[in-house]
């Protein structure tokens, strides 16, 4: 497949790789600042042009989640499946699935994309699960990234959370950063640290008097993240179960369902 790069900073460079291992092709690369991308520039209608003059079948977006939100904007008329990598827009995310609807595309988003982060939500939904059958269990959230990350709370912890609330009828509200109270038997407490090249740390507590289960993941490196977004750009790229193109907005979850 012809791929385009929007982002092309670490990211950006180890999906390339990854994507050049699976065999595809990378026919442009767009950049703000990035001295070796093939366009660089922070005007919409410049890179989408260059997008559409390359042929790209696919576009993977790792940027900034300060300009993620003008990028998908952008591409979505081009009609051109879109993976974004790119955390920090959720609140957006109606907007945006309107958006991919009138223009009968396809986007998916995922906050990681790493396959063992994706078996992760799934055992940490059922251990929660399980967990609610007990009053003596709280539940507490802890994520550790490297410090040039520009969001907090990870997205992925934030996806962590979801699974758990859902799961744990008891807890019915997030609290995320500094707990300034002491925390309600309904709240969710998620703390977050930044410190030095950590790629991605994610613990899940339930606690109680006598116990505690903690369950870990941790990423040792990003190929695993570069991978998934090329697999997923595979997935949303290949018609559906009935031969149609996909139209909507998806995630990782999509892509497991039909593994
Ligand atoms: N979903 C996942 O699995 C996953 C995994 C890792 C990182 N991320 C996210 O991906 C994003 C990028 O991470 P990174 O480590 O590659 O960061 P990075 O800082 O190394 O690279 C980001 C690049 O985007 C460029 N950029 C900024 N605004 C742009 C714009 N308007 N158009 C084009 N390029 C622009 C920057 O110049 C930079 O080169 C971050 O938001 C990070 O949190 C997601």
């Amino acid at each position: 497949m012809k791929i385009a790069l929007v982002g092309y900073g670490k990211m950006g460079h180890m999906i390339e790789t990854a994507a050049l291992k699976c065999g595809h092709e990378i026919v442009c690369t767009v950049d703000l600042f990035a001295e070796d991308a093939g366009c660089i520039t922070g005007d919409s209608g410049e890179m989408v042009r260059a997008i559409k003059k390359s042929g790209a079948e696919g576009i993977i977006e790792f940027s900034h989640p300060a300009s993620v939100m003008q990028n998908i904007t952008a591409l979505i008329p081009a009609r051109i499946p879109l993976v974004v990598g790119t955390t920090g827009w959720k609140d957006n995310l109606p907007a945006i699935t309107e958006q991919v609807a009138l223009n009968k595309t396809a986007l998916l988003h995922a906050a990681n994309f790493s396959v063992g982060v994706n078996l992760f939500y799934r055992i940490v939904a059922e251990a929660a699960r399980l967990v609610s059958e007990f009053d003596a269990y709280d539940a507490g959230l802890f994520e550790a990234h490297h410090n040039q990350k520009a969001d907090s709370p990870s997205g992925t912890a934030l996806d962590i959370a979801r699974r758990v609330m859902e799961n744990m009828p008891n807890k019915k509200r997030l609290v995320t950063n500094s707990a300034d109270h002491k925390p309600e038997p309904d709240e969710l407490h998620l703390g977050s640290v930044r410190v030095g090249s950590v790629p991605g740390t994610h613990t899940v507590w339930f606690d109680s008097a006598a116990d505690t289960i903690e369950l870990t993941h941790t990423a040792r490196n990003r190929e695993g993240f570069a991978l998934g977004a090329v697999r997923a750009l595979e997935w949303l790229a290949t018609p559906d179960q009935e031969g149609k193109d996909r139209v909507g907005v998806f995630t990782m979850d999509d892509v497991f369902k039909e593994l």
